[in-house]
């Protein structure tokens, strides 16, 4: 068994002639935020969905939780719990309705139901809205919605594809407070984000490009490494290594809006 929660060793997944994934690697220790990094497209949900079980690798080893991804996909669901990109939500539904229907997905009943929704509603600070529909609700409040909804069935590893995209400041900090505590009480965070700051406030990060992890470590390792001061010129330095393009230059002549520069 695994000393690691979650285990990746040199994953792969096509969609027909589209290879997503072809070479990504990467451990993550109980109770560690573990964050990665990618440009769009780079492979960082297909990656999730193939962690999560939702689909098979064409290739490569993975383990969950000491679950292996390709024979114990069951195993793996009562494990994580799974926000993704565009928070799984019912938007014609209460907050404790959503609640509610998770739990069901999760079998959790009875009181047990009861005692966590309540637990939950009361960490997330959503008491006042309980009755209000998520149509209703600001991004920030959805967002809080949805991690409440996947962490209905206490599981051991969270999964956050893109957790604070289009949600305000305010609601990132809170949102991070909230993960930060889960990660002390031991559960395991791994999270897909853009944001640079929340990547500097991961425990280690991997960077993902055209499907292949290309570097990890800590935050601080990696700046080190490439000899930057932060975290967003480290992520611009690998692009431009990788695509061989210097990102600036590439948008020297902005001055189509207004005709020629005076
Ligand atoms: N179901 C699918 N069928 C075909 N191509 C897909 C599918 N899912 C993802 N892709 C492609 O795989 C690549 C990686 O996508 P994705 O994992 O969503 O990247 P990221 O989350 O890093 O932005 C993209 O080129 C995307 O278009
Ligand atoms: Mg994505």
């Amino acid at each position: 068994m695994s000393e690691y929660m979650i285990e990746i060793e040199g994953l792969q997944k096509q969609f027909g002639k589209i290879e997503a994934v072809k070479d990504v690697s990467l451990k993550v220790e109980k109770g560690k935020i573990y964050g990665l990094l990618g440009p769009n497209g780079a492979g960082k949900s297909t990656t999730i969905r193939m962690i999560c079980g939702v689909i098979t690798p064409s290739g490569g080893q993975a383990s969950v939780n000491g679950h292996d991804v390709y024979t114990e996909t069951d195993k793996i669901k009562d494990s994580i719990g799974y926000m993704s990109q565009k928070f799984s939500i019912y938007e014609d539904l209460t907050v404790y309705e959503n609640m509610r229907f998770f739990s069901g997905i999760y079998s959790v009943k009875g009181s047990e139901r009861k005692k966590r929704i309540d637990e939950l509603i009361e960490m997330a600070d959503l008491s006042e809205k309980r009755h209000v529909q998520a149509k209703f609700l600001s991004g920030g409040w959805k967002q809080r919605l949805a991690l409440c909804c996947a962490l209905i069935h206490k599981p051991q590893i969270l999964i956050l594809d893109e957790p604070t995209a289009g949600v305000d400041p305010v609601s990132r900090r809170v949102f991070w407070k909230m993960i930060y505590s889960l990660a002390a009480q031991g559960i395991t965070i791994l999270v897909t984000t853009h944001y640079m700051d929340e990547a500097e406030s991961c425990d280690e990060i991997s960077f993902i490009f055209e499907g292949r992890t290309i570097e990890w470590g800590t935050p601080k390792e990696l700046i080190e490494k490439n000899g930057y001061d932060n975290l967003e010129d480290v992520f611009i330095g690998y692009v431009e290594k990788m695509t061989g393009e210097k990102v600036i230059s590439k948008f020297d002549k902005v001055s189509f809006l207004h005709g020629e520069e005076v």
